[in-house]
This record gives structure tokens, sequence and C-alpha cells, in this order.
């Protein structure tokens, strides 16, 4: 219920002004959103971490908001160290106006990314964008076979979809919309999960576990080494702000681990979804708004 409420609330224009024009948010965004990139992707790396950076931003009205956000990719991609990665979403570069435009955007950015060994990967966002998501992730992997696309395993066909995308890099995540048909139960899901991840991780490609459920990890874990693949074989990865701890005793282990850090002034859409996975969130959230 209280879910449901928040993924409203994250698309209420009004809300969206209440929100953000108070200055009293900006300790919670500050936990979930990195203020200075550059500083952060720099004490990320330097803790054994890697890094896929978000410029935040979705849900574009015009080709120029679409090609400023382009803009914002190309110069991003000047700043980050080889073997960095940055994530995309679709809907940021044109994906509702046109699909072509979405396509022709990101392979921009797959270039320029190219050229300086950063990786590209494309974020799953709201139910109606996904088929749009896909019919472009394959079209660029023509031309740039590392860009990686994400599976939601909410989603009942996110099986099937992991076992055709044979060879690509996969992130695999529980989902953080709403879907109609998606599952809703937490058992659900995560059964949903472990088969997925054991299908990626028996695949080909190369399997990215976008989680921090402990139970997941460790069952991630478990399927690589009966999969037969070793630390260098696969990732995890964990959102910036949470769980920091757990994010560097895996690297510790010798595990890859990737911080997914969104930085930039569109953070609410973003933030929503942080506080809807959670409700505890919440609390913290609005106490931070009365302790001032
Ligand atoms: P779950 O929600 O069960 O959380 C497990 C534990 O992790 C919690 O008990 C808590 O301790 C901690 N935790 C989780 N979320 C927290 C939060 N917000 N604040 C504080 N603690 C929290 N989704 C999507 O639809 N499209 C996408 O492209 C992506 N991309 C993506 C990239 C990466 C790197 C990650 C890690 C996640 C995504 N997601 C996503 C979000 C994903 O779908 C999901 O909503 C969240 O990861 C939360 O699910 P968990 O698997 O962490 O489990």
């Amino acid at each position: 219920m209280l879910r449901q409420a928040l993924l409203a609330i994250s698309k209420s224009r009004r809300a969206e002004r209440l929100v953000t024009s108070s200055p009293l948010t900006a300790d919670v965004v500050r936990r979930y959103v990195a203020d200075d990139i550059g500083a952060v992707v720099d004490r990320l790396t330097r803790n054994g971490l890697l890094v896929s950076v978000d410029h935040l931003g979705e849900e574009v009205a015009d080709r120029a908001q679409a090609q400023r956000a382009v803009g914002e990719y190309l110069s991003l991609l000047d700043r980050l160290p080889a073997g960095a990665d940055v994530s995309v979403k679709l809907t940021a570069l044109g994906l509702r106006l046109s699909e072509q435009l979405a396509l022709d955007h990101a392979a921009v950015i797959c270039q320029a990314a190219e050229s300086k060994a950063i990786t590209v990967t494309l974020d799953a966002e709201e139910h109606d964008t996904i088929p749009g998501l896909h019919a472009v992730h394959a079209t660029l992997r023509k031309e740039h076979a590392d860009v990686g696309v994400v599976v939601q395993a909410y989603l009942p066909e996110a099986l099937e979809r992991c076992q055709k995308l044979g060879g690509a890099r996969v992130r695999l995540c529980k989902g953080a919309y709403t879907a109609p048909g998606a599952y809703t139960s937490t058992a659900d899901i995560d059964l949903s999960f472990v088969r997925c991840l054991k299908a990626l991780m028996e695949g080909t490609g190369y399997p990215m576990v976008a989680t921090h459920d402990p139970r997941l990890v460790r069952i991630a874990s478990t399927l690589a080494v009966l999969a037969g693949r070793d630390v260098a074989g696969f990732e995890y990865q964990m959102l910036y702000g949470v769980r920091p701890g757990e994010q560097t005793r895996l690297a510790g282990l010798g595990a890859k681990v990737r911080v997914y850090v969104p930085y930039g002034a569109d953070w609410y859409a973003y933030l929503m979804r942080r506080l809807a996975e959670r409700p505890r969130n919440l609390a913290f959230f609005l106490r931070s708004l009365v302790s001032r």
C-alpha cells in the first residue's frame, strides 16, 4: 500500500515541487545521491569498488532536453576512469518521443564510452518502456557487443528474457516500479530472481547481481561456483548509500562490487523509489523534516 502510494507520488509534479523546494530534504538526498560526483567516484574506487554512474533524469518532454542529456553523459565520460560503467535511462534520451531517437542518442554515448574503455548499461523503467528498451538494446549490441541491459525479476517474462540474452551483460534486479501482471509477493519475486540468476550464471553472458538482499547475495555466490564461474566471471551491484559496509566487505573478499552512483539535480523520482523500497526509510525521511 505504502509502496504503491510512494510510487504514485514519484510521478506527481505537485509533490515534486513541494519536496524539492524544501531545504530540509538535503540530508536524505545526500544519503542516496552524490553531491560531488568526482569526489565520490574517487573515494569508491580507492576503496576497491567499481562504479556505474547515472546522470539523474527521465521522461524528457522534447528533443532539446534529450540532447542535453546526451551532452551530460559525454562530459561525464571525460571525467570517469577506464573500467567505469554509465547507467542510462532511455526515457531521458527520448524513448517516449521516438524509439529511433533514443537509439541514435544511446549509440552516440556507447561510441564515446567504448573509446574510453567504459561500458554502458541501459536501465529498465516503467513496464510500457520495456519492449522499446530491449529493441534498442538488441540493435545497439550489433555494434557495441558489451552494452548491458537490466532485467526486472518481478516481470513474469524475466526468465525467458534472461535465457534469450545469451552472451550479454545483464544486470538482474527485483524491479522498482509497478507493472500489470508483475509478481508482488516477496516469495514470488525472490523465486523469479533465483531462477533468472541460475540461467544467467549457467549462460554465456556476464551476470551483474543487483541486490542488497543478503540471502540473494549468498545464493549468487553459490550459483556462480556451481556454474564454474570465478570471481571475475560476475559482479555484485548495489546502490550508493545502501549497505555500504556490505559493499566493502564483499570487495574485501575479492568479489567484484560495483556501486550505482546517481548524481544531478533531477533526483526527485529516484529518491521516491528508494523510499518506496523500504518503509523504514520514510520514517527516516519524515524525521529529518521535523528534527530541524
Ligand atoms: P530488498 O528491497 O528486499 O532489500 C534487501 C535489504 O537491502 C533491505 O532489507 C535493506 O536492508 C536494504 N535496502 C534495500 N533497499 C534499500 C533502500 N532503498 N534504502 C535502504 N536500505 C535498503 N530497478 C529497476 O526497476 N530498474 C533498474 O534499472 C534498476 N537498477 C538497479 C541497479 C542497481 C545496481 C541496484 C542495486 C538496484 C537497481 N534497481 C533497479 C532497484 C531494484 O529493482 C530494487 O528496487 C532495489 O535494489 C531493492 O531491492 P533489493 O534486491 O535490494 O531487495
